[in-house]
């Protein structure tokens, strides 16, 4: 029973990054613990992305990697997990001959289950109950900045998005449970906290007092607890940015100064095409709220270029939604057409104008990000740091905006927060040195 190696690639966003832990956490009791590497492993969990083509390429070639792996070790087994797993169910185990378990993001509480029948399996429903309820609590110490799954799900079908597919509809888990992990996390030493939903702001939770909570009502709630410095939440829709939300940003000082507000295009007709129930002018008038409420406010965004449909004139509304709000960072993506999704069958742009586009886009949204790194050179501000950084003595955290830093700090305990003033801005990291306190 005891002794047993586990090893887990995550692939795909921070959820899957919360789910993992959990598996792990649930996989502790059946004496799994967790190694660095395939090589010695009794048990491997691949936790999987579908969102775009690649992604799920990636996890057949990961595999196939895997499979001599398993040739050489009976006792070896392999699970498929996340949003992969919930696509595709039987046919990863068609497919893919060393695999043992196909196991969807609904269903992970009974992993140590299916691990003690034996033999391969796929557990793809989504089942009444709450995964959350049955996951033992973990004990381990905490990292700094810490997440925290309180909303799953997608009920908004955008026409290129498997998500409403692999997580299932919307749920919010109850204001008190989220509350009393967040107490466990700080307790543990998290100092920051990031509220991880698909659809994130349109958390509704069942509250102790019977009433429907808000994330704002959260929000505010969260911030009561002593010890947690800052919280963040992630991924929201312009659709659900509810007024509550945005007064939150300017009265809620443990509310960090940066958002991640998804648009995908800046033309009118891509976004009634994507099916994102918004126009361009809507997230420009939301951007100018939250900027009202908060007027240092970060923002960042997702980007498709070369949705079906796409045309030039469309692409430079994109580039002038760019430049007309200035965002901090972005991710930008080629449109990748998902099976199953109403956007697969429509005709596609060609490829290499799809990526002279995102080329295009991706030279703006750089400059932009250099800009907003650069800006705060000679600035003083709160780091919450993390981890050792590279050189002696170093230590690497994030700022409110959540650039990361690195700084001379030797002696200083992770989850420190101390004031920095910014001396230089990298590619990837801004320089600084500790202020006296
Ligand atoms: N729930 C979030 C994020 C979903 S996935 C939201 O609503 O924004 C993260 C990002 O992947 C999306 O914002 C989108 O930009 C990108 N994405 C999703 N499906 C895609 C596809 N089929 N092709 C390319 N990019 C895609
Ligand atoms: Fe996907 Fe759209 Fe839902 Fe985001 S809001 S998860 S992009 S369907
Ligand atoms: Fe990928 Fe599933 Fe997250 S498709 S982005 S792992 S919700």
């Amino acid at each position: 029973m005891a002794g047993r190696k586990l090893f887990i690639k995550t692939y795909g966003c921070q959820m899957n990054v919360y789910d993992s832990e959990r598996m792990a956490e649930a996989l502790a009791p059946e004496g799994y613990t967790p190694v660095e590497t395939p090589d010695e492993a009794d048990l491997i969990l691949l936790n999987t992305c579908h969102i775009r083509e690649k992604a799920a390429e990636k996890v057949y070639s990961d595999i196939g990697r895997l499979r001599p792996l398993k040739a050489g070790r009976p006792g070896l087994r392999i699970a498929v997990t996340g949003c992969v797993a919930q696509a595709e169910g039987e046919e990863i185990l068609r497919r893919a001959p060393a695999v043992d378990l196909v196991v969807g993001p609904q269903s992970y509480h009974r992993l140590p289950a299916l691990l003690r029948e034996g033999g391969r399996a796929v557990a793809t429903d989504f089942p009444a109950e709450d995964k959350f309820d049955h996951l033992p609590r973990s004990r381990a110490r905490s990292a700094p900045a810490a997440f925290l799954t309180v909303q799953e799900g997608c009920d908004k079908f955008c026409a290129f998005c498997v998500v409403p597919y692999t997580r299932g509809a919307e749920t919010s888990r109850p204001a008190d449970r989220v509350l009393r992990e967040a107490q466990d996390l700080v307790a543990r030493g998290a100092r920051e906290i990031t509220l991880l939903g698909q659809n994130v702001n349109a958390y509704h939770g069942a509250g102790s007092d019977g009433a429907d909570w808000s994330l704002a009502r959260l929000i505010r709630a969260l911030a009561r607890i002593d010890g947690l410095a800052r919280i963040r939440y992630t991924t929201s829709h312009p659709c659900d940015m509810a007024d509550d939300l945005i007064a939150a940003h300017g009265e809620v000082d443990r509310l960090m100064p940066y958002l991640h507000l998804p648009v995908q295009s800046g033309s009118d007709r891509i976004l009634r095409a994507m099916n994102r129930r918004h126009t361009a002018a809507d997230y420009l008038r939301l951007v100018e709220r939250l900027r009202a409420a908060r007027p240092d406010l970060m923002l960042s965004s997702d980007f498709i270029v070369g949705f079906p449909g796409e045309t030039e004139a469309d692409f430079e509304a994109t580039l002038a939604l760019v430049e007309a709000v200035g965002f901090g960072m972005a991710f930008s993506f080629r449109y990748s057409p998902r099976p199953g999704t109403p956007a697969f069958e429509r005709p596609e742009v060609p490829q290499e104008v799809a990526d002279d586009r995102l080329q295009r886009l991706q030279a703006l949204l750089t400059r932009q990000q250099r800009a907003a790194q650069a800006a705060m050179v000679g600035r003083e501000l709160e780091v919450l740091f993390e981890k050792p950084g590279r050189l002696p003595g170093q230590m690497a955290g994030k700022t409110g905006y959540l650039h990361a830093v690195h700084a001379q700090a030797p002696g200083l305990a992770p989850g420190a927060i101390r004031r920095v003033r910014i001396t230089a801005a990298g590619p990837n990291s801004l320089a600084g040195e500790l202020v006296a306190a």
